[in-house]
């Protein structure tokens, strides 16, 4: 069975799915401090916490766990700066409490979660794996001392690992069972989405004269199904005997602040007030990510590479839960 950690947010949700609709079975465990019970339709769910590593251990006890996929973590970047402490607790010393337990129950296949913020402000794009890794937020570093962390088992213990370093995950499961739902919601397309439905009034743009093409900032948006396949990938990769590695997880293309709204409008077919406002703090005015390696090595091909699905299953799933939440 695998054990999916943080199984009831956004993207463990999806991977969640992904790995039952492949014939696995799956254990979320999740302290639903910003997961949603019902997002976890499939499987077994455990609530639980990684900062109690007595109950970690009671799930290895009880369930034959062959694998574990870690996506519990906090992800705010600019709470991270104010709090780092939160940050370093939960997505540092809460993992290594969970790796803890996987090497004393003698299970040694992860797939991490980690980010582009690894990298930092990029000095080159499209950005590669052998990139620098920079960050400029304890959210980005502590995702870095993970994956130092991991390099370090994986030599040590016999850990075997992959790392996925993702960019702009976005987008909704296209069956809209489940989908992006953050409280407090800070990513740019559930907000635009929120104005488009009139949930808000407007949506902020966050610089105006970045040097891009058209003075906003540039993002890698991966649709959320994409990385699920990703990841189901990683797992079969490691579970072939495939070697401890990481990659990068992004479209290979990039997109403004202004495109997506623009694409927004499109597809809602609503006006969308988009009101020009200052920089955001620690904003890259560019991310876009190479996903060579990936592809390469994983066999990886995104489906919903086009901004159109990325917006449509988002727009899908906004529609369906408007009235819910
Ligand atoms: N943006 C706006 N207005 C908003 C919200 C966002 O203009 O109301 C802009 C941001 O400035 C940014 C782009 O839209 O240029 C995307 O912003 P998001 O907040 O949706 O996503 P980020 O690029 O900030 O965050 C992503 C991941 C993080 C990761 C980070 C690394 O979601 O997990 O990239 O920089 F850490």
């Amino acid at each position: 069975m695998i054990l999916i950690v943080g199984g009831a947010g956004y993207i463990g949700a999806h991977i969640n799915k992904q790995l039952n609709n492949n014939g696995y079975e799956t254990i979320v465990f999740d302290n639903l401090s910003y997961g949603h019970e019902d997002f976890v339709k499939w499987g077994i769910f455990e609530r639980g916490d990684l900062g109690n590593i007595n109950e970690i251990r009671k799930i290895f006890q009880k369930y034959p766990i062959t694998a574990v996929m870690q996506f519990a973590a906090f992800t705010y970047v600019g709470e991270s700066v104010e709090d780092p402490q939160k940050y370093y607790i939960n997505n540092v010393c809460n993992t290594l409490n969970l790796i803890k337990v996987m090497l004393e129950f003698d299970v040694k296949t992860l797939v991490f979660s980690s980010t582009c913020a690894t990298y930092g402000n990029p000095i080159e794009i499209p950005i590669t794996e052998t990139h620098p890794q920079n960050p400029i937020s304890p959210y980005g570093y502590g995702k870095l001392m993970v994956e130092t962390i991991l390099s370090d088992y994986s030599n040590a213990y016999n850990l075997r690992y992959v790392s996925l370093r993702y960019f702009n995950a976005a987008g909704a499961d296209p069956d809209s069972e489940i989908g992006e739902l953050h409280n407090p919601e800070t990513h740019l397309i559930p907000l635009i989405l929120d104005a488009a439905s009139g949930k808000r009034s407007d949506i902020k743009i966050f610089g105006t004269d970045y040097d891009t093409p058209d003075g906003t900032c540039v993002r890698d948006y991966i649709h959320v199904t994409d990385l699920a396949d990703a990841h189901l990938k990683a797992l079969q990769y490691l579970e072939n005997g495939g070697k401890s590695d990481y990659f990068n997880l992004g479209n290979g293309n990039g997109f403004s602040v202004l495109e997506v709204i623009e694409k927004a409008r499109e597809i809602t077919r609503k006006e969308i007030n988009a009101v020009e406002d200052k920089r955001r703090h620690g904003d890259p005015p560019i991310l876009i990510g190479s996903s060579d390696k990936v592809r390469n090595i994983l066999k990886w091909e995104p489906k919903y590479h086009d901004l159109s699905q990325i917006v449509e299953t988002a727009w899908k799933w906004h529609k369906k839960i408007s009235n819910k939440f």
